[in-house]
């Protein structure tokens, strides 16, 4: 399954055999390239930029390093190999093969399903587009890039499904998917928190352990598939997404360390002597958080929801680690329990397995998110400091679902329009801390420096040392 980088589009689907298709790509990718001048990494486009790129699908070697300015960067379209044994493992035709070509009364959601994946890849891009311009390190630079330039190969992945298996419908979804803007108002990308802005380094690594999360449990969803092409396609975009999550998980980690070890130094947990310290204190970082875990969790959409249900019982979307599951996985008859409002209460309600499948991801999400915050919890442990981060109740701060409007504190309270007025400065970023963390960013280009408010990586990328020139300003 290696790659050939002799042609236009790198690719290990054999697009040299299918002519049509490889032109409609060629037409494809002079648009892709102009909107990643547009909206790509501001003013990057001459600088040389240590980047890993694809080789091979291979568990293991499938990188290689060195330094490429992005624009040169070779997208291409890699799917893992095909499993001759493949099988429709869930929902209605589970045993039957699976498709190797989109089913006529699946297609509507199927291409539905890849558009909305789709859309996030280029959204995160554009969402990121500023923070070069403040990066704390070279090596910080570096991550960012690569996160960057690798959505806008998830963007090649799904535009190539959509473009061999949907026709002409699938070629303007395609231009669509380059003319939709993050935050815009006429022209939106679709899930609300691609829209959001990423104003800062904080908000940056928060995304990327918090919302990249999000898309790795979408594509373990869709890595499930009964329609085979979606299948191979995602399970090789997580190979990818795996090094999004460690640099959000590591940078806010990193954020937390140099905090702890201000706080140890001044022997102070006051905020505002932190703050004068340069440093972003650990009530804030609590804060950005709720934020981005209680967005990213409204991503899995309704709790209750027939689409999620169809998507599942016509086998084009699976569980978390579905072939794992010790069921039937046709899952008809089945509970599962949801929270819902009873009596001003708080209360589980067992409901359809099926219809709520959402709600199923989103907890797997959570279990999963949880963990990384216990690992940033050791590292504030280690430094001797009694406070602790904690992920917020599932019902706070929600914009979807049976929550949505309702007033809940990060610990599970129901609580009035009034009290949610006098203490929301305590759960959410407020202008003040926003205008704060944005107050401390500035580029630090020096190799092997780095900025006052974050303690440096433990390793280097690819076994380079920490003050390697990661990123060449030309
Ligand atoms: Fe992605
Ligand atoms: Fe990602």
């Amino acid at each position: 399954m290696s790659i050939d980088y002799q042609e236009r589009i790198p690719n290990n689907v054999n697009l040299a055999q299918d002519k049509t298709l490889q032109r409609a790509l060629e037409h494809w990718q002079p648009e892709f390239l102009s909107w990643w001048r547009e909206m790509g990494p501001d003013g990057s486009t001459d600088f040389d930029v240590y980047l890993r790129t694809a080789v091979s699908v291979d568990r293991d070697g499938w990188a290689q390093f060195g330094h490429v300015k992005m624009p040169d960067y070779r997208w291409g379209i890699f799917l893992n190999p095909a499993d001759p044994n493949y099988k429709i493992n869930f929902g209605e035709h589970k045993g039957e093969a699976a498709w190797q070509e989109v089913p006529g009364e699946h297609r509507a959601n199927l291409r539905r399903i890849i558009v909305t994946q789709g859309d996030t890849e280029p959204a995160s891009v554009e969402q990121q587009r500023h923070l070069g311009l403040t990066a704390p390190s070279l090596y910080d630079l570096r991550n960012l890039f690569q996160v960057n330039v690798e959505e806008g190969r998830h963007l090649w992945a799904m535009v190539y499904l959509l473009h061999r298996y949907f026709g002409r419908d699938g070629r303007e979804e395609a231009e669509a998917l380059l003319e939709r803007r993050s935050g815009d108002a006429d022209n939106p990308r679709i899930l609300g928190a691609f829209n959001e802005k990423t104003p800062d380094w904080l908000s940056f690594f928060m995304f990327t352990y918090f919302t990249d999360r999000d898309g790795k449990f979408q594509l373990c969803a869709l890595a499930e598939s009964g329609f085979e092409p979606l299948a191979r396609t995602t399970k090789f975009m997580l190979t990818e997404e795996a090094h999004h999550m460690f640099v959000g998980e590591a940078g806010v980690g990193r954020i937390i360390q140099r905090t702890c070890q201000v706080m140890n130094e001044l022997k102070t947990a006051d905020a505002s002597r932190l703050r004068a310290a340069g440093v972003i204190d650990l009530p804030t970082i609590q804060r950005y958080l709720n934020f981005h875990f209680s967005v990213t969790i409204d991503l899995f959409g309704a709790d209750q929801s027939s689409n999620a249900a169809t998507f599942f019982s016509s086998g084009l979307k699976g569980r978390f680690e579905e072939t794992k599951l010790g069921d039937d996985h046709v899952l008809k008859g089945d509970a599962y329990p949801i929270l819902i409002l009873q009596d001003g209460r708080i209360v589980e309600q067992q409901v359809s397995a099926l219809s709520s499948l959402n709600e199923r991801l989103r907890d797997d999400y959570i279990r999963d998110s949880v963990a990384g915050v216990g690992r940033w919890n050791k590292i504030i442990e280690k430094a001797g400091i009694a406070f602790r981060l904690l992920a917020p109740h599932k019902a706070f701060n929600r914009k979807i679902g049976t929550f949505a409007g309702v007033r809940v504190s990060p610990t599970g309270e129901l609580i009035d329009e009034a009290g949610w007025a006098c203490r929301e400065r305590d759960w959410l970023p407020s202008e003040a801390d926003r205008a704060f963390v944005t107050s401390l960013m500035g580029r630090v280009t020096a190799p092997g420096k780095f900025a006052n408010w974050i303690a440096p990586p433990a390793v280097g990328i690819n076994r380079q040392p920490v003050e390697f020139e990661y990123v060449r300003f030309n």
